[in-house]
């Protein structure tokens, strides 16, 4: 077996690229490719872990060309009692929603519980969106979480330490601090995304969470953008998210 090999950090595989752009999972799509429905700059591509780059390579599914011709990039101030998902099977509100209707066809980078606010980044680039989540990336995800009694700064340490869930699930060290004068309310800035991980956090001692915003990604905040709106992400933004790390690590 060969084992594919990347090309440029820009690539990735035509399997990948097709659910990343919420056209069908990723196995739903190796069944599409496989059965020859898919051409990659007009040529049939039966190999689901072919290497293109999303942004050059032109893409058609039985013809339809699947990609938008140009990257967007969106930052949402997502409300509480919205889910992440293109279509919620239980007809509850999603986010697409609050999406401009004259857009191309985007996914959201990372997901937000459907009772989390806060900011949700949009983009049809894969690329970037992947650099964003991906834990070696180190991106920080600040998050403000509200709980029923002060937070207790033994608890804050633990976290700051890096934890163990009581499922054996491991985090890494956060950054933890109590942002009210009641102690009730902290800030934490995570390095990964794990399901729904401040909550769990809080639950593994006890808390019960009241509210739970992410207020940042990286150098994109949530200043400025009033609840269920939406905007732009400049390309300077975008080049930058991921700043205050690289700060810290030189
Ligand atoms: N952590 C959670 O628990 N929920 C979110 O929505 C995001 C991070």
């Amino acid at each position: 077996m060969t084992v594919p090999t990347r090309r440029s950090r820009a690539q990735v595989t035509l399997a990948r690229a097709l659910s990343k752009f919420g056209f069908a999972s990723r196995s739903k799509a190796a069944v599409l490719i496989r059965e020859g429905h898919v051409r990659v700059n007009g040529r049939v591509v039966r190999d689901p872990d072919h290497w293109l780059d999303p942004r050059t390579d032109r893409i058609e599914v039985d013809g339809s060309r699947l990609l938008a011709e140009e990257f967007r990039y969106l930052a949402m101030h997502k409300p509480r009692g919205y889910v992440t998902t293109r279509a919620d099977e239980r007809g509850r509100e999603t986010v697409y929603a609050l999406l401009p209707p004259d857009m191309p066809w985007l996914f959201p980078v990372g997901r937000l519980d459907r009772e989390t606010s806060g900011l949700l980044l949009f983009t049809n680039d894969v690329r970037w969106g992947d650099m964003i989540s991906s834990p070696e990336h180190h991106v920080q995800k600040t998050y403000e979480v509200t709980v029923d009694r002060p937070v207790v700064e033994r608890d804050l340490e633990v976290m700051r330490n890096g934890m163990t869930l009581d499922d054996g699930t491991e985090l890494l060290p956060v950054e933890a601090r109590r942002s009210s004068r009641d102690g009730c309310t902290v800030v934490l800035t995570l390095t990964e995304g794990k399901n729904r991980q401040v909550r769990r956090m809080m639950e593994h001692f006890g808390y019960e969470v009241v509210a739970l915003v992410r207020t940042a990604i990286g150098t994109i905040t949530l200043k400025g953008l009033p609840v269920g709106q939406v905007r732009p992400v400049a390309a300077e933004e975008r080049r930058r998210i991921g700043d205050i790390r690289k700060k810290e690590k030189t």
